[in-house]
């Protein structure tokens, strides 16, 4: 097979329903549903390249090469790439080494996880370089393989991951488009720390939490609750259960063996500030991912004066925002022919970090190098 390579971008997304805990780890089907919103502006952009060069025998994981950000990288992330390499190649049928060169628009401070627009940006591109023409579903499917959060970053707007019966109907579909519902994403960052414990290992310890069983099997009501939320546009009936299934995630999270405490002291000064001006009429509500950072979702009218409140709190380093974001999508294809225009709204992010206006211009500037073409 000549050398074959294609471009993609995915944006990453905020789970309101979350994804905690697999019944099947290699499969990473999930233990219960989920429903996230993409973050437009905020993406991977990563270009796959099948070499001519086959890899033998065992030896795809020192072949394949994987370079983020500008930074080749070797040992376990490589590895983890490698194996959903893998799954590409045997669909595929092809034997081929890839080379695989990724960027995220957005900062790796910024406390919004990349594995989710990583993998879904991989699983465009990979198999669109090898010639596959996979469904939106098939390519859920198969970015879940890499990241479970990731198969949600594959259709627009606002998403539902059905848990599934097995590996055929595990898959995300878009329940409303981006223009739905302009709501926005203010990432409170209050640390920058990388996470002690990454999500990988965090879902294998969800069922030594005694109350996982509970939290999964009051999934399918929060899951109601939160699309019928969305698609009535009823900020009050969303956030109640945004911010309810959150505190289920945390509480599992803290009474696992070990626990894992993910929370700084000011992401609890923020959870209620966040009460208190939804309470004084602010439409804004709060939800946690595997870190201390808090996102803050509100509508998009809103977002400037929230993010400027976010950033005059104790403890905030910067904050980041971004709108409701479009599907993944392949860019380029080795004919150079465009196949499909950006769908991640890059203009739809901004940061509003107090008295780093030079550091809002350089992600501005960075994010305006990105979404033009190649
Ligand atoms: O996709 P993973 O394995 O990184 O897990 C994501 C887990 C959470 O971000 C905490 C929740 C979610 O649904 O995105």
């Amino acid at each position: 097979m000549p050398d074959r390579s294609a471009t993609a971008i995915a944006c990453a997304n905020i789970a309101f329903i979350k994804y905690w805990g697999n019944r099947d780890a290699r499969l990473r089907l999930p233990s219960n549903g989920s429903i996230s919103m993409n973050l437009g502006g905020l993406f991977t952009r990563t270009r796959v390249t099948w070499a001519e060069l086959r890899v033998t025998s065992n030896e795809s994981q020192e072949q394949d090469s994987l370079v983020i950000n500008n930074k080749p990288i070797t040992g376990a992330g490589l590895s983890r790439v490698s194996t959903f390499l893998d799954e590409v190649r045997r669909m595929a049928g092809i034997k081929s080494r890839a080379e695989v060169v990724s960027e995220n628009n957005f900062p790796s401070s910024a406390g919004i996880a990349s594995s989710a627009s990583a993998f879904a940006a991989l699983a465009l591109a990979a198999s669109a370089a090898a010639g596959l023409e996979l469904s939106q579903a098939e390519l859920s499917r198969l970015a879940r393989r890499g990241s479970g959060s990731a198969c949600r970053s594959i259709p627009g707007g606002f998403v539902e991951w059905q848990a599934g019966t097995g590996d055929a109907d595990s898959y995300a579909v878009s329940i409303a488009p981006p223009e739905h519902w302009p709501l926005a994403d203010c990432v409170a960052v209050v640390s920058h720390a990388h996470k002690a414990t990454g999500s990988t290992e965090g879902h294998a310890l969800a069922a030594t939490s005694p109350l996982q069983a509970a939290r999964v099997a009051d999934a399918p009501r929060r899951l109601d609750l939160c699309r019928r939320a969305i698609l009535s546009r009823d900020f009050e009936a969303f956030a109640g259960i945004a911010e309810l299934d959150s505190n289920l995630m945390h509480t599992v999270m803290m009474t696992s063996n070990p626990p894992l405490f993910y929370w700084q002291p000011a992401t609890l000064t923020i959870m209620q500030a966040v009460r208190e001006w939804r309470a004084s009429g602010l439409p804004v509500c709060y939800t946690i991912d595997a870190g201390p950072n808090v996102h803050v979702i509100t509508e998009a009218a809103e977002a400037e004066r929230v993010a400027a409140l976010l950033a005059n709190m104790p403890g905030v380093q910067k904050v980041l925002a971004a709108q409701v974001g479009g599907a993944g999508a392949v860019q380029f294809l080795p004919s150079t022919k465009r196949v499909t225009v950006q769908a991640c709204h890059p203009e739809g992010a901004f940061c509003a970090t107090e008295g780093s206006q030079g550091q809002s211009e350089e992600i501005l500037r960075r994010w305006k190098n990105t979404s033009g073409s190649e």
